[in-house]
């Protein structure tokens, strides 16, 4: 695979040794020296149609702590604006030799369209609601750095389910590694369909809690549906949000994990995002590492004889 379009194409064995590469990557960025030259003649385009913070951030680190040359895209400041097909977009890109494309589109199933239509290996940095696979393997990574193991820990997924990439990336990449899955959230946020995948449904959060090793909190993606169909952000607090008081009164430890951005007390209350039981920042920072693994792993296949230690 020339790719990294999703969570589903990877077996777990593939997960795995990116973990392996990743665990590397992260004592290098720890060095004072953070940078090795692995893909000193490789150029990559961050190609970003929709707005992001961490991803965006996190693979140009990523890139330049492995010394490739890096263009970022915003399609909001660009010719997009005057009508440019995405295929002629990347097209234009790739013609000034760029080897790879990191993408983050609306649309579910962009960056599976352009493998079809370009030469150039493709990294999905989200793709509308369907994939988000270095999130998935950030948090999974994130989990065995914490627990020890991935395999046989119950994983909660929290929130709007239906409008979310890192909900469906997740639920792949933690059964391929031995995990139970359970997500919860209000009815209307949880599609039918994923009761074909082989994990447990909860509406009712206290019972959520009292199951799980790890709460994985998503927020709801206001941006992604008719607001009509969702309660007040106040309401879905009161009977989803987590808060200090609850997690108390269920007498356990839960690891508390977020993807990011946070609505801070909606989903999740500030004395939960920032206790000791939160690894949030754990996983923005795992990003780095993860990012650069599937990078040097991409780029050793397009260019077996560049790519040096
Ligand atoms: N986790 C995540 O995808 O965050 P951004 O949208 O800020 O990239």
């Amino acid at each position: 695979v020339n790719h990294l379009l999703g969570i589903k194409d990877l077996t777990q064995a593939d997960i795995l040794h990116i973990f392996e590469m990743a665990k590397q990557f992260k004592e290098v960025i720890n060095r004072p020296i953070k940078k090795v030259p692995s893909l000193r003649d490789i150029t990559i385009a961050n190609v970003f149609f929709e707005n992001s913070t961490r991803t965006r951030i996190s693979f140009e680190l990523a890139q330049k702590r492995l010394s490739a040359d890096v263009v970022n895209f915003s399609a909001s400041n660009s010719s997009v604006s005057k009508g440019e097909t995405l295929l002629d977009t990347v097209n234009n890109i790739l013609a000034m030799k760029v080897d790879m494309i990191v993408m983050r589109h609306s649309s579910a199933g962009a960056p599976h369209f352009l493998a079809k239509h370009i030469n150039a290996a493709i990294v999905n940095a989200g793709d509308g609601t369907h994939e988000h696979p270095t999130q998935a393997l950030l948090d999974t990574f994130s989990i065995k750095e914490k627990l020890g193991e991935v395999a046989g820990k119950k994983v909660a997924i929290i929130g709007d389910i239906s409008h979310s990439r890192v909900a469906l990336s997740n639920i792949f990449a933690l059964q391929k590694l031995g995990a139970e899955v359970m997500l919860c959230g209000m009815p209307t946020l949880i599609p039918k369909f994923i009761n074909q995948l082989g994990v447990k449904v909860s509406y009712n959060l206290r019972e959520t809690l009292e199951w799980c090793d790890v709460a994985n909190v998503l927020r709801i993606q206001l941006e992604r549906q008719d607001v009509k169909n969702i309660p007040s952000l106040r309401e879905y607090s009161l009977y989803y949000g987590i808060n200090k008081e609850l997690l108390d009164s269920l007498n356990k430890e839960i690891v508390i994990m977020h993807p990011g951005p946070i609505n801070r007390g909606v989903e999740l209350d500030s004395d939960v995002a920032d206790s000791d039981h939160s690894i949030i920042l754990n996983q923005v920072e795992n990003g780095v590492a993860i990012r650069m693994a599937v990078l040097y792993l991409l780029a050793e296949k397009i260019k077996p004889k560049s790519v040096t230690n």
